[in-house]
């Protein structure tokens, strides 16, 4: 169901009227002001059906002035507005809470410079990041991120999120590999931090506060992002452990041992490989066995096939004599690679079919993870199904509770417990998907209440969004 009833709208704002209606075709033309029920029905509705909104009107803009012109006449009129990209984000922060207006980006989905030789991407924030992949890969260059929503979500909404994905282990975050940005602020003001410098160092960088902020200080308009070499080898192995701590060991050994060809390490449990092969379609165990307890899948990515290789398999041959892997699989062409990484990636959507989802992606130090994931289990008992996943390798777990529906009981014993020992080990309530509406009023848990710019958060959080925080 909607959370939206926690929070109170902002009566000092406006409803939207058929003057602002007709302003706004007036501005962007008839196509792109959509007030069709349909239309407004999925825009309103996140990725989970988790958070919906009532708002009655959509706007689509193409250019960074009519972005501008948006803002600043909503601004004007006091109307509260929500920047979208691809819809694809996990805490209720791309809907509307109320009756916001959808700022929807995409149509500004222009590819405006790419540069062969340093391989820096210039191009409009609605473009959807899997068309930007394949761009860049007719060119011999890759995208420094990959997401399982790669085929919707948009690169705005990536830079809006920090969105952290399945190849942060070896490219790192979007902090590093963004190099400009254009930006329209709440009242119209469009800045221009869109250089595609890897250094300069003159004054403050604003474009990283952009960066991870979701749309509460304005909307990218335009990113300017770098791009790696594609290289020639890229090897992906599935493994088996029988347990977390040889998981966390093979992490270790990994970083030592495959050290500048890694480029992935993730993990799932058996609850969660049970789940992808309960409820999605044509999904098979690559193991003949289904009583493994842990899986890591390992990516490596080099320039030189027999060395690559070798290297991989010696790693793996010594884990397994060392007791850390007990069954494992190469992929032998790109097929199987697909299909090992369908697995990994379609734990959300698996979830999604088998029913309620109570969703957590949470940073903690890589030993004591799992142990959260126990706890929770003790807690709930026979209630819910509890699965662990994730980016063991960038210290990141999907802790998500799976139940026939949502309940009050079941949650009241997952919160605040799961951010409160999330506090307790210094960990962060927000990895990579970011607060949203879910965690808007939980940013206490990660930052410090004393820290300025937890009260500039607070205040500029919603300056787009307009309504208030309770509490
Ligand atoms: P939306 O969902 O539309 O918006 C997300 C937030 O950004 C909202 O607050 C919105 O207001 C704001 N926003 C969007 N565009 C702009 C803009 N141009 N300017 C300003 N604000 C904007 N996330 C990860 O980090 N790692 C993963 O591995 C990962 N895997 C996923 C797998 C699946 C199957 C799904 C459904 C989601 C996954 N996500 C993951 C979450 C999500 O895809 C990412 O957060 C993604 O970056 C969101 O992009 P989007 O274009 O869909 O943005
Ligand atoms: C993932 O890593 O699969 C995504 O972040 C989505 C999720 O957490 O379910
Ligand atoms: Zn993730």
């Amino acid at each position: 169901g909607s959370e939206a009833t926690k929070f109170e709208r902002n009566a000092a704002f406006s409803t939207l009227n058929s003057e602002d209606v007709s302003y706004f075709k007036e501005l962007l033309g008839e196509k792109s002001v959509i007030q069709d029920e349909d239309v407004l029905l999925a825009a309103n509705e996140d990725w989970m059906r988790k958070y919906r909104g009532s708002s009655k009107l959509l706007l689509q803009p193409r250019t960074t002035n009519e972005v501008s012109q948006i803002l600043k006449y909503c601004n004007s009129r006091l109307l509260a507005v929500v920047p979208q990209g691809g819809n694809t984000g996990l805490v209720g922060g791309s809907v509307p809470v109320f009756d916001e207006v959808i700022i929807n980006m995409g149509s500004m989905n222009n590819l405006i410079t790419f540069d062969k030789g340093s391989g820096v991407l210039v191009c409009e924030a609605g473009c959807i990041l899997e068309n930007l992949v394949s761009f860049v890969d007719d060119h011999g260059f890759i995208m420094p991120l990959d997401l399982g929503a790669k085929g919707s979500c948009q690169i705005g909404g990536n830079v809006s999120t920090n969105a952290g994905g399945l190849r942060l282990v070896r490219y790192g975050s979007l902090h590093g590999n963004i190099l400009g940005l254009e930006a329209v602020l709440a009242n119209g003001d469009v800045i221009d931090m869109l250089g595609t410098l890897r250094k300069d160092n003159t004054g403050y960088d604003l474009k990283h506060l952009f960066i991870g902020s979701e749309g509460s200080l304005g909307i990218v308009t335009k990113v300017s992002i770098h791009t790696p070499p594609k290289l020639s080898s890229v090897n992906l192995a599935f493994l088996a452990c029988k347990d977390y701590f040889s998981c966390q060991k093979l992490l270790r050994e990994a970083k030592r041992k495959l050290g500048e060809i890694l480029s992935a390490f993730e993990f799932l449990d058996n609850q969660s490989m049970d789940l992808v092969l309960t409820y999605l379609e044509g999904v098979r165990n690559p193991f003949s066995s289904s009583m493994h307890n842990f899986y890591v899948l390992i990516e490596t990515t080099g320039s030189e096939e027999s060395y690559d290789r070798e290297k991989l398999e010696a790693f793996l041959l010594s884990s397994m004599e060392g007791g850390l892997i007990s069954d494992g699989v190469i992929a032998q062409d790109i097929n199987q690679a697909s299909s090992f990484w369908r697995i990994r990636e379609g734990i959300a959507e698996a979830l999604m079919k088998a029913g309620a989802v109570y969703k957590y992606d949470l940073s903690l130090p890589v030993e004591k993870m799992y142990d959260l994931v126990e706890k929770m289990r003790q807690r709930l008992g026979e209630t819910a199904k509890v699965i662990g996943y994730g980016h063991l390798g960038d210290g990141n777990l999907h802790l998500n509770i799976s139940a026939p529906r949502y309940d009050d009981m079941i949650f009241a014993q997952i919160e605040p417990y799961v951010y409160e020992w999330t506090s307790e080990h210094r960990g962060s309530i927000s990895a990579e998907h970011g607060l949203g509406l879910m965690k808007a009023n939980k940013i206490f848990y990660s930052k410090s209440p004393k820290t300025p710019i937890v009260r500039i958060f607070l205040v500029t959080r919603w300056a787009l969004r307009r309504f208030d925080l309770p509490g």
